[in-house]
């Protein structure tokens, strides 16, 4: 019998194969089918970058048209759904209406469990269109104000804003969150997406293994650092103020939210390309001082602990970016998984078009032989 190694938390070990992102953690380097993060922030859309991650390749312009008018005809809920979302408490966590309403989905799909490859790309379809608007309707509803039914002629990040905030948004905010949609869509084997594949490698369903992602993705370790990073710019005055604060924190082995990678022990490229966003985006927005204190941060953060190879990940500046669209702290995350949608989805196909079980060992370390005690003797 080969003794396996024990590596906690899976570290180094390659669980399964992708085509979708390359990363190489030690040069920085993130690309989705070989086409760097950095070019398809500045070219693409977050419709284009779906369809090069579940398809391996660029779309033509007619296929775009098509898949954007399929993405479309998915941003109004099935009937029953608005009903379900607005009997929740209002003081429901979004992150947990989003994993409530994701699982509800199945019971509206006619074949919930149908996971053949074409079926489940249907079903990702679904959930894509979806969600936004689940997001949106909730968020309304819990303000006490009327829903905006999705508008057809918008595109994925036009139409959730308009949602949300009932006008359609500035060319620059659609733009902006566009690119925090195409920053966030996928990035390998992290802890949501290794959810979802364990899941679905069973044969389970669609909404299981998304559903599963969601609640991997609330974590403060993983896609809760967003809003950990802006409770902790809301506790920080000043830019003056910076220094004490983060020494004291890292003096008392507290972790700085925003930074550090099981991957990347160089600045991860979506920080980069978000940085450059949360800073026009601050000046913009009457903000600078939002983004002032953020990159002090990272100054400090350069200097104490960049040589343990800690530098900011892809949440330290969506917080600012996210905070300056005007979006609530408790959307920070939610934001993360419409995205994320994609990557999971993508990885379900993957998982089914060759899978095995995921079924991996525990080290025993318990006792050997012992005695069963009768109840008189304990
Ligand atoms: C995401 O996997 C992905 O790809 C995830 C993601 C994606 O796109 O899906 O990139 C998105 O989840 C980004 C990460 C968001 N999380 C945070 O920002 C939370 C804060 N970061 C950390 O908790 C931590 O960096 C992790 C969880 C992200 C990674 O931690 P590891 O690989 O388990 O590293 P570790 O806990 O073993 O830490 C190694 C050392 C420790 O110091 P020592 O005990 O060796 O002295 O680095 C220190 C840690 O204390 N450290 C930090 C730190 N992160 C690690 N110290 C201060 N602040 C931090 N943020």
């Amino acid at each position: 019998m080969t003794t396996a190694t024990f590596a906690k938390g899976l570290e180094g070990i390659v669980a399964s194969e992708t085509e979708m992102s390359y990363i190489d953690g030690e040069q920085g380097v993130l690309e989705y089918v070989g086409i760097s993060i950095g070019d398809l922030a500045k070219h693409s859309t977050f419709e284009e970058t779906v369809f090069l991650l579940w398809n391996k390749r660029l779309p033509s312009k007619s296929e775009l048209a098509h898949f954007e008018e399929e993405l479309q005809k998915r941003y109004e809920l099935p009937s029953g759904m608005e009903q379900r979302i607005c009997s929740l408490p209002k003081t429901a966590e979004p992150m947990h209406v989003i994993r409530t309403m994701v699982s509800a989905l199945a019971m509206h799909d006619p074949s919930p469990n149908d996971n053949d490859v074409e079926s489940a790309r249907a079903k990702a379809l679904n959930i894509l269109g979806y969600a936004p608007t689940i997001v949106a309707y909730f968020d309304r509803y819990r303000r006490g104000l009327e829903l905006v039914h999705p508008d057809k002629s918008l595109t994925f990040s036009e139409n959730f804003l308009y949602m949300l905030n009932g006008e359609k948004p500035t060319p620059a905010m659609a733009k902006a969150f566009d690119l925090c949609m195409i920053t966030h869509a996928d990035h390998g084997l992290n802890n949501s997406t290794f959810a979802a594949r364990v899941i679905i490698s069973t044969l389970s369903d669609v909404y299981s293994a998304i559903t599963g992602a969601v609640g991997s993705l609330r974590g403060p370790l993983h896609g809760g650092a967003n809003e950990g990073v802006m409770k902790m710019l809301n506790e920080i005055d000043s830019v003056a103020d910076v220094e004490n604060y983060v020494t004291q924190k890292l003096a008392k082995k507290d972790r700085i939210m925003g930074f550090g990678h099981r991957v990347y022990k160089a600045k991860d490229p979506r920080a980069t390309d978000l940085q450059k966003l949360a800073k026009q985006l601050a000046e913009d927005t009457g903000k600078a001082d939002l983004y002032a204190k953020s990159h002090k941060i990272e100054e400090i953060m350069e200097r104490e602990v960049a040589s343990k190879g800690i530098y900011p990940n892809v949440d330290f500046y969506s917080a600012t970016t996210y905070h300056c669209i005007g979006l609530e702290l408790d959307l920070f995350t939610p934001m993360f998984a419409l995205s994320r949608i994609a990557g999971w989805s993508g990885h379900i196909i993957e998982q089914l078009s060759d899978n095995r079980l995921f079924r991996p060992k525990a080290q025993y370390v318990g006792p050997h032989d012992a005695p069963y005690t009768p109840m008189s003797e304990r």
